[in-house]
Protein backbone atom coordinates (compact mmCIF):
# COMPACT_ATOMS: atom_id res chain seq x y z
CA UNK A 1 0.00 0.00 0.00
CA UNK A 2 1.48 3.63 -0.84
CA UNK A 3 0.34 6.76 -0.75
CA UNK A 4 0.07 8.39 -3.73
CA UNK A 5 0.09 12.35 -4.58
CA UNK A 6 -2.72 13.60 -6.89
CA UNK A 7 0.64 14.59 -9.16
CA UNK A 8 -1.92 16.08 -11.73
CA UNK A 9 -2.54 19.18 -8.82
CA UNK A 10 0.75 20.68 -8.86
CA UNK A 11 1.55 22.31 -11.92
CA UNK A 12 4.99 21.35 -13.70
CA UNK A 13 5.82 25.03 -13.71
CA UNK A 14 7.02 24.62 -17.20
CA UNK A 15 9.45 21.49 -16.52
CA UNK A 16 9.59 18.37 -18.12
CA UNK A 17 9.54 16.37 -14.76
CA UNK A 18 8.35 16.75 -10.76
CA UNK A 19 11.87 15.99 -10.28
CA UNK A 20 13.55 18.73 -12.56
CA UNK A 21 11.08 21.30 -10.98
CA UNK A 22 11.62 20.34 -7.32
CA UNK A 23 15.56 20.25 -7.86
CA UNK A 24 15.15 23.71 -9.59
CA UNK A 25 13.16 25.48 -6.63
CA UNK A 26 15.58 24.42 -4.11
CA UNK A 27 16.68 28.01 -3.23
CA UNK A 28 13.39 28.73 -2.79
CA UNK A 29 12.13 26.09 -0.29
CA UNK A 30 15.48 26.90 1.93
CA UNK A 31 14.41 30.20 1.75
CA UNK A 32 11.24 28.90 3.40
CA UNK A 33 12.51 27.10 6.03
CA UNK A 34 14.84 29.89 6.99
CA UNK A 35 12.00 32.08 7.37
CA UNK A 36 11.40 33.69 10.49
CA UNK A 37 13.56 31.55 12.43
CA UNK A 38 16.20 33.31 12.93
CA UNK A 39 17.45 35.11 16.00
CA UNK A 40 20.36 37.77 15.55
CA UNK A 41 20.02 38.74 19.00
CA UNK A 42 20.81 35.52 20.55
CA UNK A 43 22.66 34.53 17.38
CA UNK A 44 20.54 31.29 17.80
CA UNK A 45 17.45 30.04 16.43
CA UNK A 46 13.37 29.88 16.91
CA UNK A 47 11.77 26.27 16.66
CA UNK A 48 8.22 27.22 17.73
CA UNK A 49 6.93 23.33 17.91
CA UNK A 50 10.19 21.35 18.91
CA UNK A 51 8.50 21.40 22.89
CA UNK A 52 12.07 20.72 24.53
CA UNK A 53 12.88 23.39 27.16
CA UNK A 54 16.61 24.47 28.01
CA UNK A 55 17.22 22.16 30.96
CA UNK A 56 16.20 19.40 28.64
CA UNK A 57 18.22 20.42 26.26
CA UNK A 58 21.44 20.31 28.28
CA UNK A 59 20.68 17.57 29.95
CA UNK A 60 20.09 14.61 27.14
CA UNK A 61 23.49 12.76 26.99
CA UNK A 62 22.75 11.54 22.92
CA UNK A 63 21.15 12.12 20.14
CA UNK A 64 19.52 9.10 17.97
CA UNK A 65 18.00 10.11 14.72
CA UNK A 66 15.96 6.83 12.52
CA UNK A 67 14.32 7.38 9.08
CA UNK A 68 14.72 5.36 5.85
CA UNK A 69 15.83 6.13 2.42
CA UNK A 70 16.81 9.53 1.57
CA UNK A 71 15.29 10.67 5.14
CA UNK A 72 18.15 8.44 6.87
CA UNK A 73 20.93 9.79 4.36
CA UNK A 74 19.90 13.62 6.14
CA UNK A 75 19.87 12.50 9.16
CA UNK A 76 23.53 10.84 9.08
CA UNK A 77 23.66 14.64 8.28
CA UNK A 78 22.27 16.32 10.62
CA UNK A 79 23.81 13.70 13.54
CA UNK A 80 27.20 15.24 12.43
CA UNK A 81 25.77 18.96 12.60
CA UNK A 82 24.17 17.90 15.50
CA UNK A 83 27.91 16.45 17.25
CA UNK A 84 29.87 19.47 15.72
CA UNK A 85 27.85 22.52 16.65
CA UNK A 86 25.98 21.32 20.14
CA UNK A 87 28.91 18.37 21.30
CA UNK A 88 26.27 15.73 21.98
CA UNK A 89 27.32 12.34 20.49
CA UNK A 90 24.62 11.76 17.88
CA UNK A 91 24.35 9.01 15.04
CA UNK A 92 21.97 7.79 12.36
CA UNK A 93 20.03 4.66 12.09
CA UNK A 94 17.77 3.19 9.33
CA UNK A 95 14.78 3.07 11.64
CA UNK A 96 13.52 -0.32 10.80
CA UNK A 97 16.91 -2.10 11.66
CA UNK A 98 16.35 -0.04 15.38
CA UNK A 99 12.78 -1.40 15.30
CA UNK A 100 14.23 -4.79 14.74
CA UNK A 101 16.47 -5.41 16.94
CA UNK A 102 15.01 -4.50 20.02
CA UNK A 103 17.38 -1.10 20.90
CA UNK A 104 17.77 -0.07 23.98
CA UNK A 105 15.96 2.85 25.11
CA UNK A 106 17.41 5.17 26.94
CA UNK A 107 15.87 8.04 28.98
CA UNK A 108 19.13 10.53 28.72
CA UNK A 109 18.82 9.99 24.36
CA UNK A 110 16.78 12.58 22.79
CA UNK A 111 15.18 10.43 19.38
CA UNK A 112 14.26 12.12 16.46
CA UNK A 113 12.25 10.50 13.47
CA UNK A 114 12.90 12.32 10.17
CA UNK A 115 10.69 11.24 7.12
CA UNK A 116 9.16 13.59 4.06
CA UNK A 117 5.74 11.98 4.00
CA UNK A 118 5.80 11.67 7.68
CA UNK A 119 3.52 8.25 6.76
CA UNK A 120 6.27 5.75 6.18
CA UNK A 121 5.67 2.50 8.01
CA UNK A 122 9.03 1.79 9.45
CA UNK A 123 9.60 5.10 11.25
CA UNK A 124 6.18 5.60 12.46
CA UNK A 125 6.36 2.27 13.97
CA UNK A 126 9.94 2.90 15.37
CA UNK A 127 7.94 6.26 16.97
CA UNK A 128 5.70 4.22 18.68
CA UNK A 129 7.95 1.57 20.19
CA UNK A 130 9.80 4.07 21.28
CA UNK A 131 6.90 6.15 22.48
CA UNK A 132 5.40 3.09 24.23
CA UNK A 133 8.55 2.52 26.26
CA UNK A 134 9.27 6.48 27.57
CA UNK A 135 11.13 8.14 25.05
CA UNK A 136 11.28 11.59 24.24
CA UNK A 137 10.88 11.97 20.31
CA UNK A 138 10.71 14.52 18.07
CA UNK A 139 9.97 14.70 14.41
CA UNK A 140 11.84 16.17 11.64
CA UNK A 141 8.96 16.21 9.30
CA UNK A 142 8.29 18.06 5.80
CA UNK A 143 3.95 17.01 5.80
CA UNK A 144 2.30 18.76 8.06
CA UNK A 145 -0.13 16.80 10.14
CA UNK A 146 0.90 13.68 9.20
CA UNK A 147 0.99 10.49 11.46
CA UNK A 148 5.10 10.83 12.59
CA UNK A 149 4.31 14.68 13.35
CA UNK A 150 1.21 13.55 15.51
CA UNK A 151 2.65 11.10 17.14
CA UNK A 152 6.24 12.45 18.21
CA UNK A 153 6.43 15.35 20.97
CA UNK A 154 7.14 18.23 19.16
CA UNK A 155 10.02 18.85 16.31
CA UNK A 156 10.83 20.48 13.57
CA UNK A 157 8.82 21.31 10.17
CA UNK A 158 10.55 21.01 7.01
CA UNK A 159 8.68 23.48 4.90
CA UNK A 160 9.86 21.98 1.55
CA UNK A 161 6.05 22.12 0.17
CA UNK A 162 4.66 19.39 -1.54
CA UNK A 163 6.98 16.42 -3.09
CA UNK A 164 5.33 14.75 -5.89
CA UNK A 165 8.33 13.05 -7.48
CA UNK A 166 9.33 9.53 -5.88
CA UNK A 167 12.78 10.18 -5.47
CA UNK A 168 13.69 13.05 -2.89
CA UNK A 169 15.90 16.37 -4.02
CA UNK A 170 13.97 19.24 -2.49
CA UNK A 171 13.15 17.82 1.04
CA UNK A 172 16.17 16.04 1.47
CA UNK A 173 18.10 19.39 1.15
CA UNK A 174 15.75 21.24 3.35
CA UNK A 175 15.78 18.21 5.85
CA UNK A 176 19.51 18.69 6.05
CA UNK A 177 19.30 22.50 6.40
CA UNK A 178 16.72 21.83 9.18
CA UNK A 179 19.10 19.79 11.13
CA UNK A 180 21.88 22.56 11.08
CA UNK A 181 18.43 24.65 12.81
CA UNK A 182 18.21 22.62 15.17
CA UNK A 183 21.95 21.47 15.64
CA UNK A 184 22.19 25.70 16.40
CA UNK A 185 19.63 25.86 18.65
CA UNK A 186 21.06 22.93 20.72
CA UNK A 187 25.04 24.28 20.40
CA UNK A 188 23.44 28.12 21.65
CA UNK A 189 21.93 26.22 24.23
CA UNK A 190 24.84 24.35 25.11
CA UNK A 191 28.45 25.60 24.80
CA UNK A 192 28.53 26.90 20.90
CA UNK A 193 29.96 30.62 21.12
CA UNK A 194 27.87 33.80 20.13
CA UNK A 195 30.84 33.92 17.40
CA UNK A 196 29.83 31.00 15.67
CA UNK A 197 26.39 30.98 15.92
CA UNK A 198 26.67 33.60 14.04
CA UNK A 199 28.83 32.68 11.78
CA UNK A 200 26.23 29.70 11.08
CA UNK A 201 23.59 31.99 10.76
CA UNK A 202 25.32 34.14 8.29
CA UNK A 203 26.36 30.38 6.04
CA UNK A 204 22.49 29.60 6.09
CA UNK A 205 21.52 33.07 4.48
CA UNK A 206 24.10 32.20 1.64
CA UNK A 207 22.51 29.27 1.19
CA UNK A 208 19.78 30.06 -1.47
CA UNK A 209 22.00 32.27 -3.32
CA UNK A 210 24.37 29.54 -3.37
CA UNK A 211 21.93 26.90 -5.03
CA UNK A 212 21.19 29.03 -7.76
CA UNK A 213 25.03 29.43 -8.35
CA UNK A 214 24.95 25.85 -8.69
CA UNK A 215 21.83 25.60 -11.07
CA UNK A 216 23.74 27.83 -13.43
CA UNK A 217 26.11 24.95 -13.98
CA UNK A 218 23.22 22.90 -15.09
CA UNK A 219 24.65 22.37 -19.26
CA UNK A 220 27.93 21.25 -17.90
CA UNK A 221 26.48 18.73 -15.31
CA UNK A 222 24.29 17.66 -18.24
CA UNK A 223 27.59 17.15 -20.42
CA UNK A 224 29.18 15.30 -17.49
CA UNK A 225 25.96 13.00 -17.27
CA UNK A 226 25.41 12.32 -21.23
CA UNK A 227 28.97 10.32 -20.49
CA UNK A 228 28.99 9.20 -17.25
CA UNK A 229 25.64 7.46 -18.27
CA UNK A 230 27.65 4.64 -20.38
CA UNK A 231 28.86 3.38 -16.91
CA UNK A 232 28.94 -0.05 -15.65
CA UNK A 233 28.70 0.45 -12.43
CA UNK A 234 29.55 3.95 -10.12
CA UNK A 235 31.63 4.66 -6.65
CA UNK A 236 30.72 7.35 -4.38
CA UNK A 237 33.38 8.47 -1.84
CA UNK A 238 33.68 11.06 0.98
CA UNK A 239 35.22 11.32 4.43
CA UNK A 240 33.22 12.52 7.16
CA UNK A 241 30.59 15.45 5.63
CA UNK A 242 31.31 13.95 2.17
CA UNK A 243 30.12 10.79 3.24
CA UNK A 244 26.42 10.53 3.60
CA UNK A 245 26.35 13.37 1.03
CA UNK A 246 27.98 10.11 -0.84
CA UNK A 247 25.56 8.00 0.41
CA UNK A 248 22.65 9.89 -0.48
CA UNK A 249 24.08 10.68 -4.63
CA UNK A 250 24.51 7.21 -5.06
CA UNK A 251 21.24 6.50 -3.78
CA UNK A 252 20.01 9.00 -6.18
CA UNK A 253 21.46 7.67 -9.24
CA UNK A 254 20.43 3.98 -8.28
CA UNK A 255 16.47 5.29 -8.05
CA UNK A 256 16.13 7.49 -11.29
CA UNK A 257 19.04 5.79 -13.69
CA UNK A 258 19.30 2.00 -12.45
CA UNK A 259 22.83 2.28 -12.84
CA UNK A 260 24.53 0.24 -9.87
CA UNK A 261 26.20 2.40 -7.56
CA UNK A 262 28.32 2.15 -3.90
CA UNK A 263 29.17 4.39 -1.65
CA UNK A 264 32.06 4.43 0.88
CA UNK A 265 34.33 6.33 3.25
CA UNK A 266 36.91 6.93 1.04
CA UNK A 267 39.34 5.50 3.07
CA UNK A 268 37.37 2.29 3.18
CA UNK A 269 38.16 2.18 -0.55
CA UNK A 270 41.37 0.32 -0.06
CA UNK A 271 39.66 -2.63 2.28
CA UNK A 272 37.94 -4.15 -0.37
CA UNK A 273 36.14 -2.13 -3.03
CA UNK A 274 39.11 -0.92 -5.09
CA UNK A 275 38.95 -4.41 -6.77
CA UNK A 276 35.90 -3.01 -8.74
CA UNK A 277 37.70 0.53 -9.82
CA UNK A 278 38.96 0.17 -13.87
CA UNK A 279 37.80 2.45 -16.50
CA UNK A 280 34.19 1.33 -17.09
CA UNK A 281 33.64 2.24 -12.96
CA UNK A 282 34.04 6.16 -12.06
CA UNK A 283 34.32 7.48 -9.16
CA UNK A 284 32.58 10.70 -7.51
CA UNK A 285 34.57 12.18 -5.21
CA UNK A 286 33.10 14.49 -2.70
CA UNK A 287 36.19 16.90 -1.94
CA UNK A 288 34.91 19.72 0.34
CA UNK A 289 38.00 22.17 1.57
CA UNK A 290 37.95 21.14 5.05
CA UNK A 291 40.66 19.69 7.61
CA UNK A 292 40.48 16.47 5.10
CA UNK A 293 41.38 17.70 1.89
CA UNK A 294 44.59 16.21 1.80
CA UNK A 295 43.36 12.78 2.82
CA UNK A 296 40.36 12.94 -0.08
CA UNK A 297 43.50 14.08 -2.78
CA UNK A 298 45.26 11.10 -1.67
CA UNK A 299 42.45 8.87 -2.71
CA UNK A 300 42.29 10.44 -5.76
CA UNK A 301 45.84 9.38 -6.57
CA UNK A 302 45.08 5.59 -5.30
CA UNK A 303 42.24 5.56 -8.02
CA UNK A 304 43.98 6.95 -10.69
CA UNK A 305 46.84 4.59 -10.14
CA UNK A 306 43.80 1.89 -11.21
CA UNK A 307 43.51 3.70 -13.76
CA UNK A 308 39.37 4.81 -12.73
CA UNK A 309 37.64 7.57 -13.87
CA UNK A 310 37.27 10.26 -11.28
CA UNK A 311 34.17 13.42 -11.03
CA UNK A 312 35.14 15.36 -8.14
CA UNK A 313 32.50 17.64 -6.20
CA UNK A 314 34.99 20.24 -4.77
CA UNK A 315 35.62 23.44 -4.12
CA UNK A 316 38.35 23.89 -6.78
CA UNK A 317 39.49 22.54 -9.29
CA UNK A 318 40.59 18.99 -8.47
CA UNK A 319 44.00 18.02 -10.95
CA UNK A 320 44.18 14.39 -10.26
CA UNK A 321 40.06 14.40 -11.59
CA UNK A 322 38.78 14.03 -14.97
CA UNK A 323 36.25 16.43 -14.30
CA UNK A 324 35.63 18.86 -11.23
CA UNK A 325 32.11 20.20 -10.67
CA UNK A 326 33.03 23.66 -8.67
CA UNK A 327 30.23 24.31 -5.75
CA UNK A 328 30.58 27.50 -3.86
CA UNK A 329 32.64 27.91 -0.43
CA UNK A 330 30.35 28.24 2.61
CA UNK A 331 31.02 27.39 6.48
CA UNK A 332 32.56 23.99 6.52
CA UNK A 333 29.65 22.59 8.84
CA UNK A 334 27.21 23.27 5.59
CA UNK A 335 28.89 21.50 2.93
CA UNK A 336 26.75 18.86 3.03
CA UNK A 337 23.72 20.76 2.22
CA UNK A 338 25.49 22.30 -1.13
CA UNK A 339 27.18 19.26 -1.96
CA UNK A 340 24.29 16.72 -2.84
CA UNK A 341 22.78 19.15 -5.13
CA UNK A 342 24.93 19.00 -8.14
CA UNK A 343 24.58 14.98 -7.69
CA UNK A 344 21.06 15.55 -7.99
CA UNK A 345 21.44 17.10 -11.62
CA UNK A 346 24.05 14.18 -12.42
CA UNK A 347 21.59 11.57 -11.44
CA UNK A 348 18.69 13.50 -13.08
CA UNK A 349 20.58 13.99 -16.44
CA UNK A 350 22.08 10.26 -16.79
CA UNK A 351 18.23 9.44 -16.05
CA UNK A 352 17.19 11.23 -19.11
CA UNK A 353 20.00 10.34 -20.85
CA UNK A 354 18.80 6.85 -20.27
CA UNK A 355 15.22 7.48 -21.33
CA UNK A 356 14.43 6.23 -17.77
CA UNK A 357 10.69 7.02 -16.29
CA UNK A 358 11.99 9.69 -14.02
CA UNK A 359 9.55 10.20 -11.89
CA UNK A 360 8.03 7.09 -10.92
CA UNK A 361 11.17 4.82 -11.19
CA UNK A 362 10.55 1.35 -11.56
CA UNK A 363 9.52 -0.72 -8.36
CA UNK A 364 9.42 2.33 -5.96
CA UNK A 365 6.60 4.18 -4.19
CA UNK A 366 7.14 7.44 -2.35
CA UNK A 367 5.88 6.85 0.53
CA UNK A 368 5.99 3.02 2.09
CA UNK A 369 3.35 2.55 4.12
CA UNK A 370 3.38 -1.30 4.84
CA UNK A 371 6.12 -3.61 6.54
C1 LIG B 1 10.47 5.58 0.06
C2 LIG B 1 10.89 6.58 -1.02
C3 LIG B 1 12.22 7.23 -0.66
C4 LIG B 1 12.12 7.86 0.72
C5 LIG B 1 11.71 6.83 1.78
C6 LIG B 1 11.38 7.49 3.11
O1 LIG B 1 11.27 4.46 0.01
O2 LIG B 1 11.00 5.93 -2.28
O3 LIG B 1 12.52 8.24 -1.61
O4 LIG B 1 13.35 8.46 1.07
O5 LIG B 1 10.54 6.16 1.38
O6 LIG B 1 10.27 8.29 2.96
P1 LIG B 1 9.85 9.40 3.98
O7 LIG B 1 8.52 9.92 3.49
O8 LIG B 1 9.71 8.72 5.33
O9 LIG B 1 10.90 10.43 4.02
Amino acid sequence: ETVEWAAESYDMGGHDTYMHKEIAEQADAVDRVLRGRIDERFATVHLGGLNLDAREARSMRRVKILGCGSAYHAGMIGAQMIEELARVPADAEPASEFRYRNAVVDPDTLYIAVSQSGETYDTLAAVQELKRKGARVLGVVNVVGSAIARETDGGVYVHAGPEVCVVSTKCFTNTAVAFALLALHLGRIRDLSVADGKRIIEGLRRLPGQIDEIMRAEDDIKKLAQDYAEAKSMMFVGRVRGYPVAREASLKLKEVSYIHAEAYPASELKHGPLALIEPAVPTVAILPDDELLDKNRATLEEIKARSGKILAVAHQEQEKADHTILVPRNEVELDPVLMGIPLQLLAYHTALALGRDIDKPRNLAKSVTVE
